[in-house]
């Protein structure tokens, strides 16, 4: 009993040593457990003479109890001393800065040819789409230019090997728009267009968004006042504008429009814009449209070219090298 005393006095101060939870239960089942010292000690007291029996059970019944209740506000401090370190590890300072979401939006070029798109719908222009792989005949020949037509080396073709091309323009969209309908027709027809051409206002894959309308009696001043509208809507503000005469083999008479802008210099300059001009008959037969009996337009516009001048930007480059920085400006 003296040597068992002994030990369960060891074991006490062990449980009130441990560290851990871990450690708390190892002892819990050397002294408690079913091969404890004291369920050990306990199932000895059959082998004592019976007078001693009842006096040893009750004594070892109260370490037992002892033990117990030592174990018991040992483990309730470890669980408490647990609990806090936990919440200190995961205290949360809602005082630091957050770290903010970065919402991607529209690329200012597409935000311009949107833009562009819904004021010719209002107008009631109805949406067209063509292929960027065109073949000659669409791109070039049923616009009137021939073979070795000197026109073609105003545009810088990019050719496969096939014969067909990326489209330059997006004028071949202006056949099939045609084809297969009677006039009065509207329609715009945006998307990209592709040429061998870099440099501050020139970039190999840019916008266009074509434009025509035929009907009967469709004349140059319907053109001019169109553009002259649509300008004033897209700005939000009138911009000196200039007609500019140029040369298309599909129109005839053609002109360039030019816009009035200011450099950072302070310097006046003039940008062009788009190309455009009433559609030559040639263009209408090929479309299958009677040109005794339809007149009509079109018009070829630079989506770039417009989005510089909203903005205030002098290299149409900047759109293309995906510097977030700068394109964020236009979220
Ligand atoms: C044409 O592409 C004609 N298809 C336009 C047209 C349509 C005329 C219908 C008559 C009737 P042009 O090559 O000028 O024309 O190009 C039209 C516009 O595209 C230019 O005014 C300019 O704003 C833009 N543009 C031309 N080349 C580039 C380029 N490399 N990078 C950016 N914009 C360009
Ligand atoms: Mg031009």
């Amino acid at each position: 009993m003296e040597s068992l005393s002994k030990r369960i006095a060891a074991a006490r101060a062990a449980v009130a040593g441990a560290g851990s939870l871990d450690e708390w239960e190892r002892l819990r089942v050397s002294l408690l457990g079913k091969s404890g010292l004291l369920t050990a000690a306990l199932k000895e007291l059959g082998t004592l003479p019976a007078g001693q029996r009842q006096q040893r059970g009750a004594e070892l019944n109260v370490l037992k109890a002892e033990l117990s209740a030592a174990l018991e506000a040992r483990r309730a401090q470890l669980e408490q001393d647990a609990a806090l370190a936990r919440l200190a590890r995961e205290t949360v300072d809602v005082s630091l800065p957050g770290r903010g979401a970065m919402p991607g939006s529209l690329h200012p070029v597409m935000q311009a040819m949107e833009r562009i798109c819904a004021i010719f719908e209002r107008m009631g222009y109805r949406r067209e789409q063509g292929p960027e792989i065109e073949d000659d005949w669409h791109n070039f020949e049923a616009l009137n230019f021939p073979p070795h037509h000197p026109a073609r080396a105003m545009h810088d073709t990019f050719y496969f090997e096939n014969g067909e091309l990326l489209r330059t323009h997006t004028s071949p969209v202006q056949l099939r728009a045609m084809r297969g309908r009677t006039p009065p027709l509207r329609i715009i027809a945006p998307g990209r267009v592709y040429r061998s051409d870099s440099d501050q206002t020139h970039s190999p894959m840019f916008h266009q968004v074509e434009g025509l309308m035929v009907a009967e009696g469709v004349s140059f001043a319907d053109l001019k006042g169109t553009l002259e509208a649509f300008v004033t809507a897209f700005f939000g503000r009138r911009f000196e504008m200039r007609f500019r005469p140029s040369y298309f083999p599909f129109t005839e008479p053609s002109a360039e429009v030019d816009i009035r802008w200011t450099d950072a210099a302070g310097k006046e300059r003039w940008l062009e814009v788009l190309g455009c001009g009433m559609v030559h008959p040639v263009v209408l037969e090929n479309g299958g449209i009677d040109p005794e009996r339809y007149t009509g337009f079109a018009f070829g516009l630079g989506v770039e070219r417009f989005t510089m001048l909203r903005h205030g930007v002098d290299d149409l480059r900047a759109f293309f090298e995906n510097d977030v920085r700068f394109l964020a400006q236009f979220g």
